[in-house]
């Protein structure tokens, strides 16, 4: 079972820090289309270019570093349809549980990408409390990241496809892994993807998978 920490979602926006509880989200998500988390969500450029375009959505980005997240909350939508928490995501707080109708990791590193090539069971125990049964999970790669930890962009996809697959994720309909090259990635709206178009090795690989119910 799922084991997730902490009662209340710590949140940012902008320089001001304040708390909503499990009670107080779930009154933010309901009437939704769908409720996106976004997990290591760095500057949140991503869920922000959701909320501008999905207000009917609710946003949530969320990181382990209040710094990225403080810039990118100050751009939120007046609308009030997203917000940022600081958590680490091998620890996922319970006020998020059974919430996601989608979850993105978009080219996570450090402690974030070891626990999907390492199988860690805070982290895919934590997946799989916060997303609804049918959830969509896509989960973008890029190959420095993979290198740094030891792996190729092929084997490292098939390694966190495998950990997604045995966590209850199976693929998506027709979705194999897919290959991003610079132009993907530049057409993908996140501050890192951005990057890595720009950089020394863009190739990465997005795995697009479901929650099985
Ligand atoms: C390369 S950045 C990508 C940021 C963003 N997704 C993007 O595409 O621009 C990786 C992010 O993962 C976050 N991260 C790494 N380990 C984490 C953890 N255990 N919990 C939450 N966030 C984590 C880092 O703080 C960083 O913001």
């Amino acid at each position: 079972m799922a084991v997730l920490a902490g009662s209340r979602l710590e949140c940012v926006r902008g320089k001001d820090a304040f708390t909503i509880d499990a009670a107080g989200i779930a009154a933010l998500a309901r009437g939704r289309a769908g409720v996106l988390l976004d997990i290591g969500t760095g500057d949140g450029r991503y869920p922000l270019q959701v909320a501008r375009t999905r207000p009917d959505w609710l946003v949530i980005g969320l990181d382990a570093c209040r710094e990225g997240l403080r810039e990118g909350s100050r751009r939120a939508p007046r609308g009030g349809n997203a917000i940022f928490v600081i958590a680490n995501a091998l620890a996922l707080p319970p006020a998020l549980a059974g919430l996601a109708t989608r979850v993105t990791i978009n080219f996570p590193w450090g402690s974030l990408l070891a626990g999907l090539l390492d199988d860690d069971a805070a982290l895919l125990d934590g997946l799989r409390a916060v997303s609804r049964p049918g959830a969509a999970l896509d989960c973008r790669l890029n190959g420095g990241a993979l290198a740094e930890a030891g792996w190729s962009l092929g084997e490292g996809g098939a390694r966190v496809r495998q950990v997604l697959r045995g966590a209850g994720f199976g693929d998506a309909a027709g979705g194999g892994p897919l290959e991003l090259d610079a132009a993907a990635l530049r057409a993908c709206p996140s501050t890192w993807a951005r990057r890595l178009a720009h950089g020394r090795d863009p190739r990465a690989v997005c795995l697009h998978a479901v929650r099985q119910g």
